[in-house]
């Protein structure tokens, strides 16, 4: 017998399979469908259109693409609503909310009838939490992200959110320019639809999507109001139909192979610390595991290739035209794990044969054998601060801070850190360490992206552009500095970091990978770990007892392929 295919598929539960698949189509029939229609294989499109996501603005377009290249390859196209994230309108943190989309994502497209999905998504924590679902439904899926936005002009300059968000308002801080400009640059920042025009975390996961194979070649990096994204959404239709044909499932895509080449091109792109923790999250749910130490290997023998914002001077619009991640591929050759299977059925090897010969810009996308870094942007520190890792984006770091002893400035929270930060009274100098606990992801803040600590008023306003800075936090992918973050475990569940006090020494190395407090284990003993909040209710309370800690991506225990603690 054959497998069931479209609306037969997983067929409501009334111990009746043919009075079930009789009703579901006759439900169908009010949306107007012919029977021919309600015989062909169904792709689903996890439509992610939301009102609080303004990334995601021409979803409704990329849909109606979407089902046109389903409808021509013969297939019956229908899009379902799930969670939508966008970024900056989620309190306390979109992180907090990827895995309940990511829970959302897998059991829709598990409990309703669909061959195969389009996965429409981009803004930051949207493409992880589709993957994610995709990879635990192990339905047959693509990736298809809305791209990013293009840059525009101020006072002579390009600008894109969001590096330049931050650019601007440290210069605002540090009194360098006026309220009348910084107001200007607010309306000059997110110009048109799409998501972070830079390499933040939005444009580091499509390229990682496309690196794993679960994407289009050649179509992460297209702008979103490019005709070619509207092209590049037709195509993933005519694609999933395929997909569906051949069975192709995730679990096939995303393997540790495939995993460790999308390492690899988020080293070389210079990506999003954020990615690590996605790409660790989804690869958890295939039963792949990133150990640090291993991004630590592959770091020390992958170089930066691609030169954009926050550590360059280019735009994603830039990658588009100088070849886009196929051309990184291409780089990176030699060092991938080339019989990967992609969505397209295709081996990553006869991808990039097809692709040989095509222009790349090489001031945007450097040659191997002249990068812009001969080692990935990602290294993972340890010690007595962080026994089991912390993150420092070294592409985006200061160099001469990478080998320093410090005192300790601490913060115990967010809250503290915004009432001291700028207090002409706060004792610090520009040589300090700025420590911030309790921003981890079992914090009641959820793990925000407030790495970044601003440097202190009055040091700003003297000119300091850079410090070294310790959190359990996590850092926006469009931000930079010498910053390390997710310091693993966290202060909330009593890691090291909790036990950090102001004036306390803390010794960093970036050569020995190495991130020690220097305070004596007896006196460490001594001082008070936290004691724990009250579980809240709701999703907030599944939160708190399911998060697991950075170096595991911040999944839900239950939700990985094997839990930790079954
Ligand atoms: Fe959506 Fe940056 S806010 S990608």
């Amino acid at each position: 017998m054959t497998d069931p295919i479209g609306l037969a598929r997983g067929l409501t539960n009334y111990g009746d399979r043919d009075f079930a698949l009789y009703l579901r189509r006759s439900f169908a029939k009010s949306m107007g469908y012919s029977a021919a229609m309600l015989a062909k294989p169904v792709i689903g499109i996890a439509n992610t259109a939301s009102g609080f996501n303004n990334c995601h603005r021409l979803v409704p377009e990329l849909v109606d693409a979407v089902k046109r290249g389903v409808l021509a390859a013969g297939a019956l196209p229908i899009d379902f609503p799930t969670i939508s994230l966008g970024e900056v309108y989620l309190n306390p943190t979109s992180l907090m909310f990827r895995n309940l989309m990511a829970l959302d994502t897998e059991e829709m497209i598990r409990a309703q009838p669909m061959d195969a999905v389009v996965l429409v998504g981009g803004c930051d924590k949207t493409v992880p939490a589709q993957l994610m679902g995709a990879a635990s439904a192990n339905v047959p899926a693509i990736q298809l992200v809305t791209g990013p936005m293009m840059t525009g002009p101020h006072r002579g300059e390009r600008l894109g959110a969001c590096t330049d968000c931050r650019r601007f308002w440290a210069r605002f801080r540090a009194g360098e320019i006026s309220r009348q400009e910084i107001d200007e640059v607010e309306g000059r920042l997110a110009t048109t639809a799409g998501t972070c025009a830079v390499m933040g975390t939005a444009s580091t996961m499509a390229s990682l999507a496309e690196a794993l194979g679960m994407m289009l070649p050649g179509t992460a990096a297209i702008p979103a109001v490019h005709a070619d994204r509207l092209r590049a959404a037709e195509a993933s239709g005519a694609a999933a139909v395929k997909l569906a044909q051949a069975k192709l499932t995730p679990d096939r895509i995303i393997t540790q192979k495939s995993v460790e080449n999308a390492l690899r091109v988020l080293l070389a792109i210079g990506g999003s610390t954020n990615a690590l923790l996605h790409l660790t999250a989804i690869a958890g749910r295939v039963g792949v595991d990133i150990p640090l130490k291993q991004l630590n290997a592959l770091s020390d023998a992958t170089p930066v290739l691609v030169d954009l914002k926050p550590t360059g001077p280019h735009y994603m619009e830039d990658l588009f035209a100088a070849g886009g991640i196929g051309a990184v591929l291409r780089e990176l050759k030699p060092m991938l794990h080339l019989d990967c299977v992609t969505i397209t059925g295709e081996t990553l090897a006869q991808r990039l044969a097809e692709s040989d010969g095509d222009y790349v810009d090489r001031k945007v996308v450097r040659p191997l054998d002249a990068p812009l870094q001969p080692q990935g942007g990602l290294v993972a520190l340890f010690g007595s601060l962080a026994p089991r890792g912390a993150l420092l984006k070294r592409s985006a770091a200061d160099a001469k801070l990478f080998e320093r002893e410090g005192r300790a400035v601490v913060f115990s929270s967010l809250e503290d850190l915004a009432k001291r930060i700028d207090d002409p009274a706060l004792d610090v100098t520009p040589e300090d360490f700025l420590v911030l606990q309790n921003a981890g992801p079992t914090s009641a803040s959820a793990m925000p992206e407030a790495g970044y600590l601003p440097i202190p008023g009055k040091l700003a306003r003297a000119g300091i552009k850079d410090m070294v800075r310790i959190s359990d936090a996590r850092m926006s992918g469009t931000a930079y500095g010498t910053v390390v973050l997710h310091v693993t475990p966290d202060a909330a569940s009593g890691g090291p970091l909790a036990k950090a006090r102001s004036g306390d020494r803390i010794r960093m190395s970036v050569k020995e990978r190495r991130l020690d407090l220097l305070v004596d284990p007896a006196e460490l003993a001594r001082r008070e770990a936290p004691v724990a909040a009250a579980p809240p209710r709701g999703y907030a309370r599944l939160y708190r007892e399911q998060i697991l800690q950075a170096d595991h991506g911040c999944d839900f225990d239950f939700l990985r392929q094997a839990p930790l603690k079954g």
